[in-house]
């Protein structure tokens, strides 16, 4: 069988960590989530005293960052510098308020463009079947490729409520704007996507449905 690459996009709290999870485990896929490369430089710019203000200082800061990978599982991590920080520290309420402003920066987003494009190579030499991958640009910048795009989406109460299980109380609306409005690659439904509404749906229906969309 031919080796997949799978993009999932979407909005916060819309089901794209559980669904891109539970499908790895379903077709022996690796995992990467590229919302917690964007937390974990968030985290370690902040350490280093950057300033999403002050674009013009970042990149010399990201030139103090080394980027490695590690697997846990089904999932590739992020390292920086050679440590992956907890996920206590990559989803504090201080990571969540400077997240999507160090995004919008072209250098930050220059830093992972070409990581994790290779993490496919990193995926077919551990023999994974695939990769897929969850963020905001998969489908339209980093995979414009691939053969299987998929956009989550889901109403406002469904997503507070998901939110409020993980405990995170983050305006996740405030988030999807800037997201959606940043002139470098912003949150947008990639051209051919498959469209699917969580809302209304089980994670394990959902995860049924779009493994079955991938193997057709
Ligand atoms: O997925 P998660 O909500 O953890 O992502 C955190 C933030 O990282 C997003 O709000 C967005 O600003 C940024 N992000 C991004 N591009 C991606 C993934 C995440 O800009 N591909």
């Amino acid at each position: 069988t031919q080796f997949k690459i799978i993009a999932m996009d979407g909005g916060a709290a819309v089901g794209k960590s559980s669904t891109s999870k539970g499908l790895a485990t379903r077709l022996g896929l690796m995992h990467v989530d590229t919302g917690s490369h964007y937390r974990t430089l968030t985290y370690a710019l902040l350490a280093a005293g950057a300033d999403a203000g002050q674009p013009e200082t970042i990149p010399q800061v990201l030139d103090t960052l080394r980027l490695s990978t590690e697997i846990e599982g089904r999932s590739a991590r992020l390292g920086i510098n050679g440590q992956v920080p907890a996920d206590a520290e990559i989803r504090s309420p201080e990571v969540n308020a400077n997240v999507s402003k160090f995004a919008a920066v072209p250098a930050v987003r220059q830093k992972l463009f070409d990581y994790q494009r290779s993490l496919a190579e990193l995926a077919r030499e551990h023999k994974y079947a695939g990769l897929i991958m969850e963020g905001r640009d998969i489908g339209s910048v980093i995979f414009p490729d691939a053969e299987h795009r998929f956009f989550l989406h889901a109403d406002e109460a469904t997503r507070s409520a998901r939110r409020a299980k993980e405990g995170q109380t983050d305006s996740i609306a405030a988030r999807d704007k800037m997201d959606s409005s940043r002139k470098t690659a912003p949150l947008v439904c990639p051209d051919g996507a498959t469209q699917i509404d969580t809302g209304p749906h089980t994670l394990e229906e959902v995860i049924d449905k779009i493994a079955t969309l991938i193997e057709k």
